[in-house]
């Protein structure tokens, strides 16, 4: 019952909110005032938002794309048509050789594997071989001859146990919707891959504590917790695939970090299996717990490289009655600032998520997203920005949030704006922010670059790029501006060494300069682990590579990622 009333359309907002034509009239400041009084009765606002709600009705019955969850039938198709753009662009043959030190298989391995894990699990059939060493942008490949597929922590430990002996390396791989090289192997190592783990171990009611195996997918563990009335404090784009153990191995942020803040917070125990095969059981349920060090930690974010998460324990918060979910378009950046810091203020208590786009960003989906149409009909802004609010008011959240809405077109914040009226809305305004890193991979190379910046310098490194790269390629910036996190993507038709040269290291040094870091969610996998003095002292990397030589002698697991591989493998 409960979860019926998580997808309840009643509680969305029953009227659109709107509009300025972009350029304003004379009287627009009258207009405003008229509008907001239109609020309720037929206006032309109302006209014109029933024609787009028909269109968007439309739209949803002719595909699921509308949907606002990223599922895995998707990433199928997406995989399909991308074939043609496939180049191990960034592999790491062209960054680290393959360490000597790793034996390379033999039919005893796979003998025993199979002892092991049951003939069915050991996997060395070539089309699965070929999507699992190949990642989700189709830009890493390795060249791994065996996929494990573990059903138990036993059988993590029995495999990591027996690849520590044998020096057999190793890439822990969850949902592999990760965005920097991390989840597929770079040479030949053994992938583990944890999707037969997706069990719900126990929920508590009371306190909203969930403890599942590493393999649940995200949008399963969500849809369970709707039935009991909670919701996951993460939820990012790829949650139809990725998985629990992924998310907290990247230490994934996504579109509710603002609200809940980081899996750091929120996971209050993990299972790991260490490179030896031992079982760390920290999968505690409590949300205090000051005894020694909390060991946790240092697994989460760690990106498969001390140890494969097994299980997983995380506070989930209760679901909460209203949701409201405004797009918005801005004339600037500057504008896009003050609307977040202005919304912090009146929107404190209620807001969920503070998400912009650029003008390139929202012309790649309407682009090349099929089924997703401008809201503003054919009207361009350069920025647009969505607002989400959630609340257990409805009546006083709504009164809220359309006050708000209505001071900050009058201040001149924001020069347009919907809210949308019921799921389908919903789902089509998060499609256009979702949806961007799906289209500009259709779109072709994607140089894809994720950076926490002070927010009044953020958007500065996308106009610097765009100078730099003239008409080269397209610059686009968009993120989760509530977290100070852009993503940063050039798109061009192919990969150019020519345009690479200019990004890089330009967009490392800019971001070091100022006080940024190279990596806000996605990770460094294999992409940045050579560039992580850009972020972290020496002092700090040296302590992290000796962290991996504890846990990790023989250096395993996901080698080549995250660290130098000069401080931790022989050559
Ligand atoms: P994988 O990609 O399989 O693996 C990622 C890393 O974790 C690898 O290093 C792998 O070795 C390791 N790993 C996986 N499972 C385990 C395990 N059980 N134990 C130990 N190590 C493991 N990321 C964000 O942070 N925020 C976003 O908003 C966001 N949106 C995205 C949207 C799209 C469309 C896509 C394609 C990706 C997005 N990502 C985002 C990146 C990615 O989805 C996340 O990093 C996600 O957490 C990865 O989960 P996964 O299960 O796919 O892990
Ligand atoms: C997002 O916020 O959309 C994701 O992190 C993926 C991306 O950066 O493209
Ligand atoms: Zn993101």
């Amino acid at each position: 019952m409960r979860g019926r009333r998580a997808v309840s359309t009643s509680r969305l907002l029953q009227r659109w909110w709107c509009c300025r034509p972009p350029m304003a009239p004379s009287n627009s400041s009258s207009f405003l005032r008229g509008s907001a009084k239109q609020a309720s009765g037929p206006s032309r606002a109302a006209g014109r938002s029933s024609t787009f709600h028909q269109n968007l009705k439309q739209e949803a019955s002719n595909s699921q794309l509308n949907s606002r969850d990223f599922r895995s039938s998707e990433f199928a198709t997406l995989r399909g048509t991308l074939s043609l753009n496939c180049r191990s662009f960034g592999s790491a043959a062209t960054k680290f050789p393959r360490s000597p030190a790793f034996s390379r298989i033999t039919s005893e391995d796979i003998y025993h594997f199979k002892e092991i894990l049951g003939e069915k699990n050991v996997i060395q059939d070539e089309d699965r071989l070929s999507t699992a060493n190949s990642d989700w942008m189709k830009k890493y490949r390795g060249s791994s001859q065996l996929l494990l597929a573990p059903g138990s922590t036993e059988e993590v430990s029995q495999i990591l146990h027996y690849c520590d002996s044998r020096y057999l390396a190793v890439v822990p791989q969850g949902g592999n919707t990760g965005l920097v090289g991390g989840s597929v192997p770079v040479y030949d190592e053994v992938i583990v891959n944890m999707n037969r783990m997706d069990k719900i171990v126990s929920f508590d009611q009371i306190s909203g504590i969930l403890v599942c195996e590493a393999g649940c997918i995200l949008e399963n563990v969500g849809a369970f917790l709707a039935n009991e009335g909670f919701i996951m404090p993460l939820d990012l784009g790829a949650k139809g695939s990725c998985q629990i153990g992924g998310n907290v191995s990247t230490n994934a942020g996504g579109l509710r970090f603002l609200r809940y803040g980081s899996l750091h917070g929120n996971i209050l125990g993990l299972e790991v299996v260490l490179a030896n095969g031992s079982v760390l059981d920290m999968l505690g349920t409590l949300r205090k717990d000051n005894t020694g060090y909390d060991l946790k930690h240092l697994f989460i974010g760690s990106e498969g490289t001390l140890g494969i998460v097994t299980k997983v324990s995380v506070l989930t918060p209760p679901q909460l009655a209203s949701t409201n979910l405004a797009l918005l378009a801005c004339r600037d950046y500057f504008s896009c600032q003050k609307l977040l810091f202005e919304a912090r203020r009146a929107l404190g208590e209620i807001i969920s998520a503070f998400e912009f786009m650029d003008c390139h960003s929202m012309e790649m989906v309407l682009k090349y997203l099929e089924g997703v149409r401008n809201p503003f009909s054919s009207s361009m802004y350069d920025f647009y920005v969505l607002i989400e609010t959630t609340g257990s008011d409805e009546a006083s959240d709504k009164s809220k949030l359309e006050a708000f809405l209505g001071r900050s077109m009058e201040n001149g914040i924001i020069d347009d704006g919907v809210i949308a009226q019921d799921m389908s809305q919903t789902m089509s305004f998060w499609r256009m922010r979702e949806g961007i890193t799906e289209a500009l991979v259709k779109a072709g190379a994607v140089y894809k670059y994720d950076l926490s910046i002070p927010v009044d310098k953020l958007y500065d490194i996308v106009e610097e790029m765009r100078s730099r790269l003239g008409h080269s390629a397209k610059v686009l910036g968009y993120g989760h501006l509530g977290d100070s996190n852009l993503h940063l993507n050039i798109s061009t038709a192919t990969y150019d060494e020519d345009i690479f040269a200019k990004i890089e290291p330009f967009v490392y040094e800019w971001t070091a300069k100022n006080k940024g870091s190279i990596s806000a969610e996605h990770g460094l996998g294999l992409m940045k682990a050579d560039k992580i003095y850009y972020s972290k002292t020496p002092e700090a990397v040296n302590l992290m590579a000796s962290i991996k030589r504890l846990l990790d002698p023989k250096g395993i697991l996901n080698p080549y990622k995250v660290l130098p591989p000069s401080l931790i493998l022989p050559n």
